[in-house]
């Protein structure tokens, strides 16, 4: 019996919709290649429904988005919303009410992206961050007291159970021995100032690995090191674990490594649930509607959709003919500048699938 998943898709805001309808448009084109279907269906979730209704996220949108197989998400963010309503009442409710524990953000550079590290290539950048999804500074923990006065305080609170450290750190475990590549999980933490939350990690870490992964060595590095190394000596990493907030940081760090916001992509998975996946690059609201902002970081999140749901051979394809793309076709990455339109690039990999 022919394969089906029915995805949800929420194209959000800005070039949002546009970057997901090259998307599915691969994302189609390669469903009809391995033999599976794809059915898709939209929400329209994102800044223009909050202005028009006031409601970011309608009060069953999880328990809706739980029937799906998985979610496919353009982005999210508008400039007429303050910051930080969408992302909280969208971005971030689902991760949580979906309990995507693991943010999974591959640093990859693809042949024919310029990259900014002088004398890397190709096979210098190939490692993958999971970055922790639920906990850290963003539980929401924290608060004010005597807000808007000269003694006003604020406090947030960076907070990990053992529960999170151990689930995060088995997925990582997990997808390191499964990429089997060099076989080297790195933390990445703060144990000599953040002496509560990554003296946890560290001690989770190393217990872990030590009891069930033997065969994977274990590396350690603060993340301003990391930060270093990630400049330096990119090659030396394989899968790095670490925190909510670190992750968000070195994950931008690593996305421009690998040619900017037009090409890095994430996946913001359940491995029990639904997962969603997107580019990590925002809605770049200035170039709505101009045919012109690179879709590979979309197309790219499609390609990890497909892995985690199980059509490797599929996400391999894409893959490849991203590469191809990259290697032979288009000039630069930039919006406006790669010589082609979205929706030609969007073309332009799916023919060569
Ligand atoms: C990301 C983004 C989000 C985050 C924002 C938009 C809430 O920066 O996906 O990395 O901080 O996680
Ligand atoms: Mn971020």
């Amino acid at each position: 019996m022919t394969k089906s998943y029915n995805i949800a898709v929420i194209g959000g805001d800005g070039t949002g919709p546009e970057v997901a309808r090259e998307g599915v448009k691969v994302l189609g084109a390669a469903a009809d290649k391995f033999g599976f279907k794809l059915n898709f269906e939209d929400f329209d979730y994102g800044g223009e429904r909050y202005l028009k209704t006031g409601e970011v996220l309608p009060e069953n949108a999880s328990e809706e988005l739980r029937k799906f197989d998985a979610i496919y998400l353009g982005a999210i963010g508008h400039p007429d919303v303050k910051p930080g309503i969408l992302e909280k009442g969208i971005l971030l409710r689902l991760r949580f009410e979906l309990d995507q524990y693991i943010n999974l953000r591959p640093v990859k550079l693809f042949p024919g992206v310029a990259c900014p590290l002088k004398d890397k290539g190709p096979e210098h950048i190939d490692y993958v961050v999971v970055r922790e999804n639920t906990g850290d500074l963003y539980s929401g923990a924290g608060g004010f007291t005597l807000k808007g006065t000269p003694n006003e305080t604020a406090i947030q609170t960076s907070m990990y159970t053992r529960f999170q450290v151990d689930r995060c750190l088995k997925y990582a475990f997990e997808y390191t021995k499964k990429r089997n590549k060099k076989k080297t999980l790195a933390l990445c933490g703060k144990t000599n100032v953040l002496t509560f939350v990554y003296d946890l990690w560290d001690r989770a870490f190393h217990e872990m690995g030590e009891k069930e992964y033997s065969d994977i060595r274990r590396d350690y590095y603060h993340v301003d090191a990391t930060c270093m190394w990630m400049i330096k000596n990119p090659e030396w990493f394989d899968v790095i674990v670490t925190g909510n907030m670190f992750g968000d940081i070195i994950t931008d760090l690593g996305a421009m490594t690998q040619g900017g916001m037009g090409i890095a992509a994430g996946g913001n998975i359940n491995p029990e649930g639904v997962s969603m996946f997107e580019p990590i690059g925002g809605s770049a609201p200035k170039y709505t509607g101009k045919n012109v902002i690179n879709p590979l970081a979309a197309i790219c999140a499609g390609q990890m959709m497909l892995d985690t749901l199980g059509e490797e051979k599929a996400a391999k394809a894409i893959e490849a003919s991203v590469m191809n793309v990259t290697a032979n076709k288009i000039k630069d990455l930039g919006a406006g500048r790669m010589g082609y339109s979205t929706t030609e690039v969007g073309d332009l990999v799916a023919e060569g699938l």
